[in-house]
């Protein structure tokens, strides 16, 4: 793994934003438990990895305070977001020991779970990558449920929320 550390001129790093901002990204809650109160932070950086064993890979900010949980639990839960729970990724991508205040959640695989969510996976890490200013996990799927009723996703495009649409066939 090379990693960098000569910090990316000015001119770079604006196209490479602009550039990413054109992916469509899914948008997911990521959760661990701190002691007794629930954690969690908005991500898009995740992503299927392996089917067998069932994988999935996330990357996380080596500042985040999530990162530091996860580190300490070794766990974490992945609640994928339905359109309608573009509010939640709002207040989640905030930093602060509050972010599930007022929020709905239950304890599942001992995580924290959002009811409605288009997915929920909990997944124990097996590695964690350095790469950058980031940190990627990579992860054993130990629940996956899809959410009922087949939630229109919560995407992220040119920095906004939205969904997708289905091409007229
Ligand atoms: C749409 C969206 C996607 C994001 N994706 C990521 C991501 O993949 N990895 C990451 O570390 N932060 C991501 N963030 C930023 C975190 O949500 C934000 O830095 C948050 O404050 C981290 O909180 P924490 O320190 O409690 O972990 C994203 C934010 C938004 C709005």
């Amino acid at each position: 793994m090379t990693t960098t550390t000569q910090p990316p001129d000015t001119a770079t790093l604006h196209a490479f934003r602009g550039t990413m901002a054109t992916v469509a990204s899914p948008v997911a809650v990521v959760t661990a438990m701190d002691g007794e109160r629930p954690h969690g932070s908005t991500v898009s950086a995740f992503t299927s990895l392996s089917l067998t064993p069932p994988m999935v890979l996330v990357s996380l900010d080596n500042r985040s305070q999530l990162l530091t949980l996860i580190r300490r639990a070794g766990r974490f839960g992945l609640n994928v977001l339905g359109a309608q729970q573009a509010q939640l990724a709002a207040s989640f991508a905030r930093s602060g020991p509050d972010k599930f205040d007022g929020v709905a959640w239950s304890a599942s695989e001992g995580l924290p779970r959002l009811p409605g969510s288009a997915a929920w996976i909990a997944a124990d890490v097996d590695d964690y990558v350095a790469a950058g200013d980031h940190t990627v996990l990579l992860a054993h799927v130990v629940n996956a449920e899809p959410g009922e009723g087949k939630a229109s996703p919560l995407t992220y495009h040119q920095r906004s929320f939205g969904t997708h649409t289905p091409l007229a066939s």
